[in-house]
């Protein structure tokens, strides 16, 4: 039986009525683009989170998960956040913005069961506010419409779901992140959201935070993304990651622009006295990000992955020396990538500060070069390394 099934079975003594699915996200290049109206490229890969749920009589949510030993309890006119249970702010944020956009909601159950490690930078966050509001909407069904414009429908009958379309994706896309900006306190973008519902098997997602258009390429074949876990998760990241987003936002306020999107290379040079030398600094790797996404998006359409390769490692300098969300572990695993013959490129993947690399290997190579990490790691680091290999998935449906 599914895990989300089995454990809301032994928690609550009846079967689910409904489960919803989300998978995580790769972030393939792009770093700290999307909440700078820029490019990013992304994977939707095989590790989900999965909710099961059963409405209730009463106006009670209750949730648990099996990552978790402590239940979470409480009334959807009540959301608040709870230290004791800090996993639950995720849904509670989705429940929160629903109800803002006038969902009538009621009490339900719920179980839910991750495959994504935690803290590893494949976005169990995004994954578990999506399949969170994909199975509010199977209990009490709404749709959104473009403007985010929520209408309750009438119980669906059967299994008979109405399928989303690119329009109510995004406008679920930016409720989720809503909730992550407004009630978990952490101002990110729109990255993760739109890869776990717009991710499509064996193709790379290619986001335009500008204008919010999603297109595909074919990802690359012959390869493998390995996700590398340094084990290192640094303290303060939520404050670390917001302090990058002012200072983002500052630097285009400072150049005159809506956003870091509209900056070119030669206007931040021409115009580099305006900003302090930490704006700079992230300008400069916002800027190279979205040059480098504009760069592999053409190589990777012309199939030629090793140049493409090039841009990971690159991008991953630019963290270390520009933006710097990068830490000594997250150096050693590229370091110890790049000496690898069978690896094109790797780099740090999603926010940083600790977290995990994203590491391109050709097929074949792959259980050795697993192997070659770890070894390295362990003898460089005296920590253990986890990695993963991630197939490219569909997103949540
Ligand atoms: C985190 C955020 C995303 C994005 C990345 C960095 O994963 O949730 O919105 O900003 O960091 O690219």
């Amino acid at each position: 039986m599914i895990e989300a099934a089995r454990a809301f079975q032994q928690h609550f003594g009846s079967p689910p009525l409904r489960l919803a699915r989300a998978p995580g996200r790769v972030e393939l290049l792009g770093n700290h683009t999307d909440y700078n109206q820029g490019l990013v490229m992304a994977l939707a890969v095989d590790k989900f989170i999965t909710v099961a749920g059963a409405p209730r009589a009463d106006d009670t949510v209750e949730m648990v998960s099996t990552a978790f030993p402590t239940p979470a309890r409480f009334s959807p006119d009540r959301l608040e956040r709870d230290p004791t249970v800090p996993w639950a702010d995720y849904p509670k944020g989705v429940l929160a913005q629903l109800r803002e956009h006038g969902l009538a909601l009621r009490g339900f159950n719920a179980a839910i069961h991750s495959t994504i490690p935690l803290g590893a930078g494949l976005s169990s966050s995004a994954a578990l506010l999506v399949a969170t509001a994909l199975l509010v909407r199977k209990l009490y069904p709404y749709t959104l419409d473009a403007t985010g414009r929520l209408v309750s429908l009438p119980p669906f009958s059967g299994e008979e779901r109405p399928a989303l379309d690119a329009a109510e994706k995004l406008a679920l896309a930016r409720l989720c992140q809503a909730a992550e900006n407004r009630f978990v306190g952490v101002n990110c973008g729109l990255l993760d959201p739109i890869s776990s519902l717009f991710g499509r098997a064996r193709q790379v997602i290619l986001i335009d935070c500008r204008d919010l258009a999603v297109d595909w390429t074919p990802f690359a074949p012959g390869f493998t993304v390995v996700v590398a876990h340094s084990g290192v998760r640094h303290a303060l990241v939520a404050g670390e990651y917001n302090d990058r987003r002012a200072t983002c936002e500052a630097a285009a306020a400072a150049l005159g622009v809506a956003a870091l999107r509209e900056v070119s290379p030669e206007l931040l040079e021409a115009k580099r006295s305006l900003l302090t030398p930490h704006q700079y600094e992230c300008a400069v790797h916002v800027v190279g990000e979205n040059d480098r996404v504009r760069r592999g998006a053409t190589l990777l359409r012309a199939g030629d992955f090793d140049r493409f390769g090039q841009l990971l490692w690159q991008s991953h300098a630019s963290s270390r020396d520009y933006f710097h969300n990068s830490c000594p572990e997250l150096d050693t695993l590229v370091e110890l990538a790049r000496q690898h013959p069978a690896c094109v490129g790797a780099r740090l993947t999603g926010g940083g500060f600790g977290g995990a690399t994203l590491n391109l290997v050709r097929n074949g190579a792959v259980e050795d070069f697993r192997a070659h990490l770890a070894a390295g790691y362990r003898s460089r680091t005296g920590r253990t390394m986890e990695s993963w290999v991630c197939h490219v998935v569909d997103g949540a449906a």
